[in-house]
C-alpha cells in the first residue's frame, strides 16, 4: 500500500483541474447516480433523516475540496474529518464502502483515457483514509 502523502499528492494534482462546473457534473451526473444505484439504502437514509441530497452533496464535495487541497495540513484534515464523522453516528461502514466504490467508478468514467490504475489506487487510499477518520469521529462521539 502506498503512503497516504503520496496518494494525497496525486489527488491534489488531479482535483483542481476539475473546474467547479465540471465538479457539479462529476458529483451530480456521475457520483450520485452511481451511489444511489449501487446503494438504494443510502437514498432511503437521506429521506428518513429529511436531509436534502443536493445540500449534502455540496457538503461532501466541500469536504473533498478541503482534503484534496495541497495547502491543507494532514493534522487539520484529520481534525475536520473526525468532527464531520460525529454527524454520521448512524452511518455504518457499508455506506462508506459504497461511497468509495461509487467515487472510483465516477472518477474513471469522468477521466476517460486519462484514468490509470495508479490513479485508482491513490484515490482508493485517500478515500479509505477519509472514511476511517470519519468513522473514528463517530465512534469517539458514541463513547462520550
Ligand atoms: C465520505 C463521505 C461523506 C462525507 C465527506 C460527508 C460529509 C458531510 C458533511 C460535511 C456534513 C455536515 C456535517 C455538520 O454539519 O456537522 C454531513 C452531514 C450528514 N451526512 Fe454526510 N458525508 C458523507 C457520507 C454520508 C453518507 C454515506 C450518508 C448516509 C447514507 C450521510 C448522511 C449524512 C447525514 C444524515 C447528515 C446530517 C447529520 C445531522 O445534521 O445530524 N453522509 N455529511
Amino acid at each position: 500500500m502506498k503512503q497516504l502523502a503520496q496518494s494525497l499528492a496525486t489527488l491534489q494534482s488531479i482535483w483542481p483541474s476539475l473546474d467547479p462546473g465540471q465538479k457539479d457534473d462529476f458529483t451530480g451526473k456521475y457520483f450520485l447516480s452511481e451511489f444511489f444505484s449501487l446503494c438504494p439504502a443510502a437514498k432511503k437514509k437521506f429521506e428518513e433523516k429529511k436531509i436534502d441530497v443536493e445540500t449534502h452533496t455540496k457538503k461532501l464535495i466541500e469536504t473533498f475540496n478541503f482534503a484534496f487541497d495541497s495547502s491543507t495540513a494532514t493534522g487539520a484534515l484529520v481534525g475536520a474529518l473526525t468532527s464531520i464523522g460525529e454527524a454520521h453516528a448512524e452511518i455504518t461502514p457499508m455506506y462508506y464502502y459504497f461511497v468509495i466504490v461509487s467515487f472510483l467508478i465516477a472518477l474513471r468514467k469522468f477521466m476517460g483515457d486519462a484514468w490509470t490504475e495508479e490513479i485508482g489506487e491513490d484515490a482508493f487510499c485517500v478515500l479509505e483514509f477519509v472514511s476511517q477518520a470519519m468513522q473514528k469521529g463517530a465512534a469517539e462521539k458514541g463513547l462520550e
